[in-house]
């Protein structure tokens, strides 16, 4: 007995990042977070035991010329769904393990099954740790989809999935959730630090080694209680975050990190009764096309990595019922909010001080793009004056302190977004016009320095 006890090896743990000490700290030297760390049991790896071999042999690697290297374009394993492989640069490396993390409930186990349901000629295996075969049942036919080559396991066990996986062999592997998975090779339980990194460790070496892509979907919690895919991102070839408001229809799939593309691409869904949609154009979708009457609207021409988006912006501005008056964004920062009411009262002489404003991004997007602010300014002004802007009018351009209009990176592709969805005029600042070539022959392209020229061209 005292023996035993004796053989037990314990690690203190950071449940934020993974940070490995051997006594317990109070704040995490890696990350700083304070009260992170966890007692996990781990045991040594025995010699021998390996989880994944491929029939005994290890294979040496040898060192090679770059002429005598597959191109990875040729590996890449093209989906049907568009938006997936943009986020991945191109498709699915052989070989390659991507991460997707999201909230719980945001549609990540639908995305995954919606890949695996529609790859064709490709044998899929998707385990689920968490849900059982009728519910996975239950939600493909809610999809209404069915493949002959996807195969289900519920199965939390990496030794057992691999002895599947190894008769099997199937041409993509998904994993649901990373935080499910136990291996016998650490005592700890499920979802702790330790067995996430062992886990992910043994996933990781089974890709490497069959070469078949292997997809991990981890939850991230907001207390931090379940080791998240921080631990995981520095081991994965590709981090993908599922993002987008519970309450809206729209998700966005991003790139975080890719060893094999491009971080800045992103892929648009919108989630529906029968599943996740591509959505190839979403500016249309986040205009509501009204008949121009109304005020209190605008459209701003914005980036979400690489892709043009138009998004519109409503704002309603009313007096204060109260001494203070309210000021309430959606989707947008409410101290940009703040400062931006601050340069129209000191700078075009709008009384914003006796009025409570509310700002609405539509589409429930979350918007960094400084360019958007002059979209504000016309949505708060047109609101304020009760005059609406006039209809296929967009608007992209930064609002600095002064109320002077500041250029945007790469205005041309915003130019031809707007241009491309019909829209006759777009406002953006001068100096962004030195850049502009001849891409903008259906819009006009009008340029202003200060706000108070926009909105004297506006508004009269
Ligand atoms: P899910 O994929 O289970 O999320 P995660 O795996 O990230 O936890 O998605 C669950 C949500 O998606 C749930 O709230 C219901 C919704 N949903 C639809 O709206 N339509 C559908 O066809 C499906 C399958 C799910
Ligand atoms: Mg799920």
């Amino acid at each position: 007995m005292f023996n035993y006890l004796a053989k037990v090896k314990t690690r203190f743990f950071c449940q934020n990042c993974g940070y490995e000490s051997v006594k317990w700290l109070g704040n995490c030297p890696s990350c700083k977070e304070w009260n992170t760390f966890a007692e996990e049991v781990i045991v040594k790896e025995q010699p021998g035991s390996h989880t994944w071999k491929t029939n005994g042999s290890q294979t040496t690697a040898i060192p090679k010329k770059l002429s005598e290297i597959d191109a990875e374009t040729t590996l890449r394993l093209v989906t049907i769904d568009k938006e997936l492989n943009r986020t991945l640069g191109g498709g699915i490396i052989r070989g390659s393990v991507i991460l997707i993390g999201g909230e719980p409930g945001i549609g990540k186990s639908t995305l995954m099954l919606q890949l695996a349901l529609t790859l064709k000629d490709k044998k899929v295996l998707y385990v689920s740790g968490e849900e059982s075969d009728q519910q996975i049942k239950m939600r493909a036919g809610r999809l209404g989809l069915d493949s002959d080559l996807s195969f289900f396991l519920t199965e939390t066990s990496t030794q057992k999935i691999f002895q599947q996986a190894e008769a099997l062999k199937p041409d993509i592997l998904i994993i649901d959730s990373i935080q499910t998975m136990h291996s016998s090779q650490v005592e700890s339980t499920p979802g702790s630090v330790s067995q996430v990194r062992q886990c992910a460790g043994e996933l990781m070496k089974y890709a490497k080694e069959t070469g078949t892509p292997v997809f991990l979907v981890g939850h991230i919690t907001k207390d931090g209680s379940i080791a998240g895919p921080k631990v995981l991102e520095h081991m994965v070839d590709t981090v993908l975050q599922f993002e987008g408001d519970m309450h809206h229809a729209y998700r966005i799939l991003r790139t975080s990190k890719n060893r094999f593309g491009p971080t800045s691409e992103l892929g648009i869904y919108e989630m529906q009764e029968k599943g996740l949609r591509q959505v190839q154009n979403p500016s249309e979708m986040l205009i509501t096309h009204n008949t121009g009457d109304l005020s209190g609207s605008a459209i701003g021409g914005t980036l979400e990595g690489n892709r043009p988006l138009l998004i519109e912006v409503q704002a309603l501005v009313s007096p204060a019922a109260y001494g203070t008056p309210q000021r309430s964004s959606t989707g947008f920062d409410t101290r940009r909010l703040n400062m931006l009411l601050a340069v129209l009262e000191k700078r075009s002489g709008f009384r914003m001080g006796l009025n409570d404003v509310f700002l609405n991004m539509a589409g429930g997007i979350r918007v960094e793009d400084p360019a958007i602010d002059l979209a504000v300014c016309m949505a708060i002004v047109s609101s304020l004056e009760d005059i609406p802007v006039q209809e296929k009018n967009c608007f992209a351009a930064e609002v600095g302190l002064g109320g002077e209009l500041r250029a945007v990176s790469r205005v041309e592709s915003r130019i031809s977004e707007a241009s491309k969805l019909g829209f006759n005029t777009i406002c953006i600042a001068s100096y962004g016009k030195k850049v502009l070539s001849a891409t903008s022959k259906n819009i006009h392209v009008k340029t202003f320095k200060k706000l108070s020229e926009v909105f004297s061209e506006m508004f009269g």
